[in-house]
């Protein structure tokens, strides 16, 4: 390659850079102008799969619609979306005029989900900056709107995808899901640390962030004679709770029905009702709510 050839592949490759670069401002500037557009922020964790984020970031969201806020769902479990799924979602995202038309579950509840661009069962095989700019993507260029609410349900841990929205977002505070045993709450303590670390880390922009409580999923199981007994343990929401001094926003029973329901697509809040399983969320919103007032 002459000094010419090379010299022009170096521009091209500055002019790549500069472009990927002013892309990448600009993305950064829709996204804190469609957040302003949001009032709370929330973020659903936990150090721990399968303890039922899922489950409830979407129950949350539908109680909160319920009561008649306007609430955007956002699943960032890019790698085990199940949202679309227990929302029982079937149409396919639009875009308009470059802006990602989230599906509507009801007129209160628009959500966004990695599943919807994926065939049914396909892998996610990215890494980090992939996922950091796809979920740049899902805050800055969806059509979310004026919001009371933004729930996003993140995947077990704390890697990238909290991360990332750490980052862009300014959190208002976290919902953390246990289950009542011991090894679970190990994982989970991880996950409250972080939130607490958000606070001061240099590239955060949640230093106004909280843990807003504490979910205790699979908390009991009522035996059909009435008798309540507790596979799990017991206390594990209180212990942490304490040590955190953060409230314990409600407790879920372990109920196969509501698992079901899930699985189905009918979100146990509104297609269960007059069950423990609903009155739990009823709890959870409104001591959520009063929480935020505080
Ligand atoms: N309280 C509950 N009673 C019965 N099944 C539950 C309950 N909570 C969650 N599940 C089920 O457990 C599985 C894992 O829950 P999920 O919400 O997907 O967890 P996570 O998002 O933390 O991985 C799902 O099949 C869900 O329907
Ligand atoms: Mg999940």
């Amino acid at each position: 390659m002459n000094s010419n050839a090379r010299s022009s592949k170096g521009n091209k490759e500055a002019e790549e850079r500069k472009k990927r670069f002013i892309e990448a401002q600009q993305r950064k500037k829709r996204l804190k102008e469609k957040m302003e557009r949001i009032k709370h922020k929330i973020a659903v964790m936990s150090g721990k799969g399968g303890v039922g984020k899922s489950t409830v970031a979407v129950n949350l969201a539908v109680a909160l619609s319920e009561e008649g806020y306007g609430v955007g769902l956002l699943d960032l479990d890019l790698h085990g979306p199940n949202d679309v799924r227990m929302l029982g979602l079937k149409e396919k995202l639009s875009v308009d005029e470059g802006e990602i038309i989230p599906a509507n579950y009801s007129e209160g509840l628009k959500v966004i989900s990695m599943a919807f661009l994926l065939e049914e069962g396909a892998p996610v095989i990215w890494r980090g900056p992939m996922k950091t700019i796809a979920i740049e993507q899902f805050l800055a260029d969806v059509r979310w709107g004026e919001l009371d609410f933004l729930v996003v349900d993140l995947p077990p841990g704390t890697g990238d995808e909290s991360l990332t929205l750490y980052q862009s977002v300014p959190v208002d505070g976290a919902v953390i899901v246990t289950t009542p045993q011991i090894v679970a709450l190990d994982d989970v303590r991880r996950a409250m640390k972080f939130v607490i670390e958000m606070k001061t880390a240099p590239l955060s922009s949640s230093q106004n962030t909280r843990i807003l409580g504490i979910v205790e999923n699979m908390s009991y199981f009522r035996c059909p004679n009435g008798d309540i007994v507790h596979p799990f343990g017991e206390g594990g929401a209180e212990k942490l709770s304490r040590e955190y001094e953060v409230p314990v926003l409600g407790k879920i029973p372990m109920d196969p029905k509501a698992l079901e329901l899930m699985d189905k697509g009918m979100p146990p809040v509104s297609f269960y009702r007059g069950t423990e399983f609903e009155k739990a969320f009823r709890d959870i919103v409104g001591n959520l709510l009063e929480n935020l007032k505080g």
